[in-house]
């Protein structure tokens, strides 16, 4: 979906470029065609799109469509057409090109089990930051970057977010494959902002996802785009030692086996947790999270859903308990009849979502956590 979308993207903005070419020549019929074909490829990509990005490119495709209508006007088309696109461009610099960063509000305590991967982000980050004298003391300093492996939907993105919640820092998030589309043109520049940006706080936290996608070129002439992400990305990473500001960054991949050497190595991501799926007692804690404060019958025995539940992944989990409750929701709203969650709607439910992850995928996981020995420095 992204690779497809990065095309249309290009697509769209060679077909603007060439519009606005179009005009500077007085070439009306020509910009004209231009520009309905910017706007039906922007068309597209907005059902590509989500959330506040699709409406924006909804409406500017709509823009356009007038813009090139209002070329019939003759003499001053020219510019109005130029402020027009300056406008649209501004418009889009601020939806899809500003760095922005969330504070979540989430902390460790939201998260079910993963002690692991908490206790190693608490010792190599949290900790030392939060008592500069006692590590100061003990010579524990805030170590390069933490990478989560697993399977999708086991918390790592959350892990993420948690830190930086329970620092209460601000929280930066790339990933290399959105960036090129996200940011066309000027992705290394943008990636260069973001460091600076996190690095302008006194604390912060700027999490990679897809990290397998950071295959450093060993090409000196290969200069296409996406290495130039990946370059930047990693230099980035390296430049984080160098004490320039206090950054924890918190890799994220489904794929370990696919991760390049180069990006293991120290100042990189030198240390790897893997975060598996729940054990008993994370799953527990789990439906008692996603079911607090709901109206539950007598029936629900956690020890069963705990039990039904063995092989999910905490995303799983949460769709089953939602999936529960919106049984007596609907019968509510359709009869009108309202009643407890009883332990037949999660009967029913644990038979309509299983497990996302298989087993064999999962063998794969454990056999490679296994394998992997885990740099301590
Ligand atoms: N350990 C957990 N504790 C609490 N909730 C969890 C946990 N793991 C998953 N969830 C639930 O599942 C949702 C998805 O988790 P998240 O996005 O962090 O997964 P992920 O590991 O980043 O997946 P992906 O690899 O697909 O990016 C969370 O928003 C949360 O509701
Ligand atoms: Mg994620």
């Amino acid at each position: 979906m992204k690779k497809e979308e990065l095309v249309f993207y290009e697509e769209y903005r060679s077909s603007m470029e060439k519009a606005l070419k179009a005009m500077d020549d007085g070439n009306v019929k020509m910009a004209k065609y231009h520009l309905y074909r910017s706007a039906s490829i922007l068309l597209k990509l907005a059902q590509m799109s989500r959330g506040e990005r699709k409406e924006k490119r909804y409406r500017m495709a709509e823009r356009i469509v007038k813009i090139a209508d209002s070329l019939r006007m003759g003499e001053n088309a020219k510019t109005k057409v130029e402020l027009k696109f300056e406008e649209n461009r501004c418009e889009m610099r601020s939806v899809e090109d500003q760095v922005s960063f969330e504070r979540p509000n989430i902390s460790f305590d939201d998260i079910a089990g993963l002690e692991d991967a908490k206790r190693e982000i608490m010792l190599r980050s949290v900790l030392p930051l939060k008592y500069p004298e006692k590590a100061k003391k003990y010579r524990k300093t805030v170590g390069g970057g933490i990478l989560l492996y697993g399977p999708p939907g086991t918390g790592k993105t959350m892990l993420a977010k948690a830190t930086a919640g329970e620092v209460n820092a601000p929280f930066f998030s790339i990933s290399p494959s959105d960036v090129l589309s996200k940011w066309f043109g000027e992705a290394e520049k943008r990636i260069a902002e973001l460091f600076e940006k996190a690095r302008s706080y006194d604390l912060s936290v700027v999490f990679i996802d897809e990290v397998e996608s950071l295959v450093p070129s060993r090409d000196i002439v290969d200069s296409s785009p996406m290495n130039r992400v990946v370059a930047q990305i990693l230099a980035e990473l390296d430049g984080m030692r160098k004490g320039k500001g206090k950054v924890l960054f918190i890799g994220a991949t489904n794929i370990p086996w696919k991760l390049d050497p180069a990006v293991l190595r120290p100042g990189r991501f030198d240390v790897m947790i893997y975060v598996g799926l729940p054990d008993e007692r994370a799953r527990r804690r789990m439906f008692e999270m996603f079911l607090k404060d709901l109206p539950l019958d007598e029936s629900i025995n956690f020890d069963e859903l705990v039990k039904m539940s063995k092989g999910y992944t905490g995303a799983d989990i949460k769709s089953v308990c939602e999936e529960a409750k919106s049984i007596p929701f609907f019968e509510a709203v359709i009869e009108g009849k309202e009643r407890p969650i009883n332990m037949s709607d999660f009967i029913r439910a644990f038979e309509k979502i299983k497990p996302s992850v298989d087993e064999d995928t999962m063998k794969r996981y454990e056999e490679f956590s296994k394998t992997k020995v885990r740099n301590f420095t």
